[in-house]
Order: C-alpha cells, then structure tokens, then sequence
C-alpha cells in the first residue's frame, strides 16, 4: 500500500470546513486506488497569529518540512485587516512558505465547466462551450523578491520606496520547463506575457522563453503578449490562450483576471510546485483553492468543497504520481456538476445543498 503522506494547513475561515471535505475524499479514493493517507494538520494564518504568534509557526514549518506535500485551505480574514500589510496572514504565510521550499512553478487552471457558463461575467456566445486555459506564473522571483526593497526618509522629508524586479536567466529556464511539460500535455501552444517594450527582465525574459523552448522541445507552438494587451486578450476571448507563461507580478494579476472569468473561485485549485524532490522522487508542492477565507458564510456548513478536492487532485498528480486518482476525483466533481447539484455560490438564485451533501455526491462518485 503507497503512503501519501502530507501536511494540512485548514487556516481561517471556510478553510477547515473545505479541508475536512477534501480529507474525506481523498480517505476514499485511497480506497479504491490503493494508497493511504498520513497526515497532520497545521495552524497556519489568522489561527497561526491567535495561537502562537505568528501566521508561519516554526512548528508547521517544521511539520511541513516532514512531509512530501502540503494541502492548504485558505488564510486571512477581517479580525486580522489592521495588522501591517507584512504581517496580515496572507502575505506573511505564504510568501515565507513559498521562499522556504522555493515553490517557484505556480499553477492555476482556469476552468469553466459549460455547464456554469452563466456564471462568467462573459457573454455566453464568448465562453458557451466552457473554458479551459492554464496560467503557469513564475512565484519565487521578480519584483515580489529582489532586494533592495524598503522605505526610506529622504533629507527633504519625502519618503522613498523601492522594490527591485530582478530575474536571471536559470529562474526564467526552470519556469519555462514547467509549461512547456504542461503544454505537451495539452495542446503544445504557449502564450507567454511580458512587459519588453519597457522592461529589462522581460527582454530577458522573452529572449531566454524563447531559446528555451526552441531548445527543449522546437514542437511547441509559441506566441509572445505584452501584458496590457494579454489583459485584454483574456477578457475578449480568454480560449484563444491554452497555457499562459508569465512572470511573477503578471501571473498574480491575470491569474485573478482568468478565476473571474471562470465564474467562481469556489471551483478553482491551483498547484505551487518546489525546486525539490519528496521522498517519492516526485516534486515537493503546496497545493490551495483559489478562493479565500469566506468570512461571512464560514461555519455554516454551506462553502463550495470543490476547490479544496479539485486541489487535493493535483496534490495526487504531482506530488505523488497518482494520475487515476487524480482524474477520478476531477471526473467525479465534473458529474456532480453535471448532475445539477449546487453549493449557492454557483446555484445562480436556484436551489442549494450544503457542503457535506456536496460532499458525499462527489465520494459516491468515486468507486
Ligand atoms: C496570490 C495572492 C498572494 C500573491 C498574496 C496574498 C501575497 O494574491 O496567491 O495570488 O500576491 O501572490
Ligand atoms: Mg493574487
């Protein structure tokens, strides 16, 4: 029997009721793929500062570091909104975590079943037929990291901020790696967006994205954007992408820009993969819904499971070379949907089942 053995950070909010329902899903596709899940769960965010003073206790990260991956809810929330911008849970957890197990390759599928098209702020003659592009952004470089990046107080009395955008040339191969194995999975076009009719590190990066992937695979069909453009690109016809390659700051803006557009963050996993192998040989990964915390409907057993398990799928897809599992979980959320079963964030006004309903369709989807 393989062991899966993970780290679960529940957080804040509807993130320990989505993990509960995650965890169950994934006890009973173990079942029936033959694996069985070790795992302990961790404070993280709010939880993290309210317990022990910090959104990253030394003793999740020491817990997490045990591990071969990590399944994350969601952190943040409005008790914690006055905290410095440093210090707020979202930033000062997953930043941090990020940095300790150099998740550099972030990725976040955007997908609309058609099925929910109503639920896109997009015309339904532009994303009818559903949506399915993958945004492949760069998440340990750029401006988010290099240093100088501080405040200081000039001698006239002005204050001065830098932040510095740096990228070298081995972060842009590794990254590019990453989606051009995405890619020939799918249908082997790239899109990647930079900013090079201004920025050095985008010459750089459109320079080194394209060497690259000549070099590692000349069948890839690939396609460069300049970002405002791509911003627009996205919203007018977002299925004319397929993977999107980005750096840092570009991928966490477009990212959000694509989850709107797929209609609800409550459908929405993403995977952050690491530089480094678990104890399975596969890549250590963090892997989190798109959504957030949810405050206002957190505890009333009636958040969306969907991103939480969808997440809990890649998990067994890149961190443990599960792929039947994988698509079992995916193609069991996939004919809940299609059933017609509703959590309200995607009911559109019609009727709605709790989480643990959802739930248990999904599980008896799994046999
Ligand atoms: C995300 C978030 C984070 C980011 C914040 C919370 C630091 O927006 O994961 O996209 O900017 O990367
Ligand atoms: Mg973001």
């Amino acid at each position: 029997m393989k062991l899966i053995r993970f780290a679960n950070l529940p957080g804040d909010g509807i993130g320990p009721e989505v993990m509960s329902a995650a965890l169950e899903v994934l006890e009973q596709t173990g079942k029936v793929y033959n694996f069985d899940c070790v795992t302990t769960s961790f404070d993280v965010g709010g939880v993290g500062i309210d317990k022990h003073g910090q959104a990253l206790p030394n003793s999740t990260l020491d817990g997490c570091r045990a591990m071969d991956a990590i399944l994350f809810g969601s952190v943040g929330g409005p008790k914690w909104e006055n905290l410095t911008p440093k210090e707020q849970p979202e930033r000062a957890a997953l930043l941090p975590l990020r940095k300790e197990f150099e998740l550099f390759a972030n990725l976040r599928p955007g997908n609309l079943f058609p099925e929910l098209c109503g639920l896109s702020p997009l015309r339904k003659d532009v994303v009818g037929g559903g949506i399915d592009v993958l945004c492949v952004r760069e998440l340990t470089g750029g401006i988010y990291f290099g240093q100088p990046k501080k405040t200081t107080l000039l001698e006239d009395g002005q204050k001065e901020a830098i932040d510095t955008m740096i990228y070298r040339t081995g972060e842009i191969k590794r990254i590019t790696e990453v989606a051009i194995k995405a890619a020939s999975l799918r249908s082997k076009r790239i899109c990647s967006v930079d900013k090079a009719n201004v920025l050095e590190t985008s010459v750089l990066w459109r320079q080194t994205v394209t060497e690259w992937t000549k070099k590692l695979d000349p069948s890839i069909e690939l396609s460069h954007m300049y970002v405002d453009n791509a911003a627009m690109q996205l919203v007018r016809d977002p299925n004319q992408f397929d993977v999107i390659l980005t750096e840092n700051m570009f991928g966490d803006i477009l990212s959000d820009e694509l989850a709107v557009i797929c209609g609800s963050l409550g459908m929405l996993a993403s995977a952050s993969l690491g530089t480094g192998s678990n104890s399975l040989d596969f890549p250590f990964g963090l892997y989190e819904p798109a959504g957030g915390t949810a405050p206002d409907i957190a505890g009333k057993g009636v958040a969306n499971p969907c991103a939480q398990i969808l997440s809990s799928a890649l998990m067994l897809r890149y961190s443990f070379g599960l792929e039947d599992a994988a698509q079992a979980i995916e193609n069991a959320v996939k004919d809940t949907i299609r059933s017609g079963l509703r959590t309200s964030d995607i009911s559109m006004g019609g009727s709605a089942v709790t989480t643990s309903e959802m739930t248990s369709a999904i599980l008896s989807r799994i046999v």
